[in-house]
């Protein structure tokens, strides 16, 4: 038997019309309403993953790239995941949900208490995937601030989240009927804060529960990102290349931000996102593999498209046969995206755009780590790699919320994890964060 793992999913286009065009956008769901949703939830319950994390993003972007976005659904419309989280609880028991919360969006006192109360309607299985993203800002009449001060920001604003949390001690609620005493209102921790992004006074007037603070899921992979996750996560999404010295060193950087209140609070686990293509035979993955070798003109075109809206930058204007010049990202573009889009190789700076495009729609196997199409067990052979010689946590899957997605990716896998002992066989009492320290 080898470790277990801990598993989740990322919901990662967020709540919008995900799969629109696909085929299987003619099962006739209908986005906009929970039902879509709530059969995903179920499906990810029984499957023995323990977190759904769902995207977000405030904005449909800047003016000028609004088509570029919204032409084919790749960036938007998106609604509130917040809103979409109380209809998954109800019809699931034990998974955690953590939808994106922008931590310069959301004043501190709201945030902190509408995570309590979905903390406490939920049984303890709320939590808060909190990012920095600055673009949106102007929505709300806010100055954009740099990448370093978002943190900053978002490191002050998740402190007095758990200020405001704590500002009712165990021995506060008393609620003693016979002495007709509910609490004991003297005993309220004030919060008084006057900070460089925030001003407030609490206390909350929302209540903890016995679960406990809701859980803090954190992606950012900067330095100022892991120190971070140092400071306030129960969980880091991590990214690192497919093999077991990566995920050593990934591990190893993000433990070594962890501070001596967040090692008091439990250990951090540190889940790999990842995006597995799982197809029912070798001969199969390598099929796929050998057809995207030579990517046509309409796949590249598509995939120009893709990029331009993470990008909010029109590739397709771009001449294909010039290396991509960087300089045509505006400030705000994500330099993590334009990274991604450059890949690891060291000539992708002088190579023509239309071969950086083809690398990304390329293939590769997940048998030989050169990528990620590849059968059940093969996937599950990686997964058990990383946990015994990696000392893994787990790994969240990415992808639409969809029945259809989900069954593709998990009907095979499910089984052959559970056999290996790498998958949970079920679910005890406890919330997210008891889920997350069982093993
Ligand atoms: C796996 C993963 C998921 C992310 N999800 C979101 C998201 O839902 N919304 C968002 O605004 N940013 C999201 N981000 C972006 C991060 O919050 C962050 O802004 C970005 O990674 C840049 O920070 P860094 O420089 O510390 O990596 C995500 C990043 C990663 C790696």
């Amino acid at each position: 038997m080898s470790r277990p793992q801990h598993f989740g999913w990322f919901f990662s286009r967020g709540f919008g019309p995900q799969g629109w065009a696909r085929p299987y956008w003619e099962w006739n769901w209908t986005w906009t309403e929970p039902r879509l949703y709530q059969q995903s939830a179920r499906e990810l319950e029984q499957a023995g993953f323990e977190l759904l994390i769902i995207e977000d993003a405030l904005s449909l972007g800047n003016p000028e790239t609004l088509d570029l976005r919204t032409r084919k659904a790749y960036g938007g419309p998106k609604h509130d995941p917040l809103m979409l989280v109380p209809y998954l609880f109800d019809v699931t028991e034990h998974l955690g949900i953590t939808p994106t919360v922008n931590a310069g969006a959301t004043p501190p006192y709201l945030a902190a208490r509408q995570a309590a109360t979905l903390q406490g309607l939920s049984r303890g299985r709320f939590g808060l995937n909190v990012v920095t993203d600055t673009g949106s800002a102007r929505h709300f009449g806010a100055q954009q601030v740099g990448h370093d001060a978002a943190y900053d920001r978002a490191d002050e604003w998740t402190h007095l989240l758990h200020d405001l949390w704590h500002s009712w001690d165990d021995d506060v609620l008393v609620e003693d009927a016979s002495s007709g005493h509910y609490a004991r209102g003297d005993r309220l921790r004030p919060v008084q804060h006057v900070g460089e992004h925030f001003t407030l006074s609490g206390p909350l007037n929302a209540v903890p529960t016995r679960w406990g603070d809701p859980t803090i899921v954190s992606p950012g992979g900067s330095p100022r990102g892991l120190a971070f996750a140092g400071t306030h996560s129960d969980v880091q999404l991590a990214l690192a290349p497919l093999d077991v010295e990566s995920v050593r060193e990934y591990r190893a950087k993000v433990l070594a931000s962890v501070g001596e209140d967040r090692r008091a609070a439990g250990p951090i686990r540190i889940l790999f996102v990842i995006k597995p293509e799982l197809v029912s035979s070798p001969q199969e993955a390598d099929r796929l593999v050998a057809a995207s070798a030579n990517p046509t003109d309409e796949q590249l075109r598509e995939a120009a498209e893709a990029w331009s809206s993470d990008l909010e930058t029109d590739l397709t204007a771009q001449d294909p046969d010039r290396p991509l010049d960087l300089a045509i990202f505006a400030e705000h573009v994500s330099a993590g995206t334009i990274r991604g889009l450059l890949g690891k190789a060291p000539d992708a700076r002088e190579v023509p755009l239309r071969e950086l495009l083809a690398r990304k729609v390329r293939k590769g196997r997940i048998l030989d780590r050169t990528g990620l199409v590849g059968t059940a067990e093969e996937f599950a052979d990686l997964v058990e790699q990383f946990g015994d010689e990696a000392d893994n946590d787990g790994f969240i899957l990415s992808g639409d919320l969809h029945p259809v997605t989900l069954h593709r990716m998990l009907d095979e896998l499910v089984p052959i994890l559970r056999r290996r002992g790498v998958l949970r066989q079920g679910f005890g009492g406890g919330g997210l964060r008891d889920h997350l320290l069982e093993f």
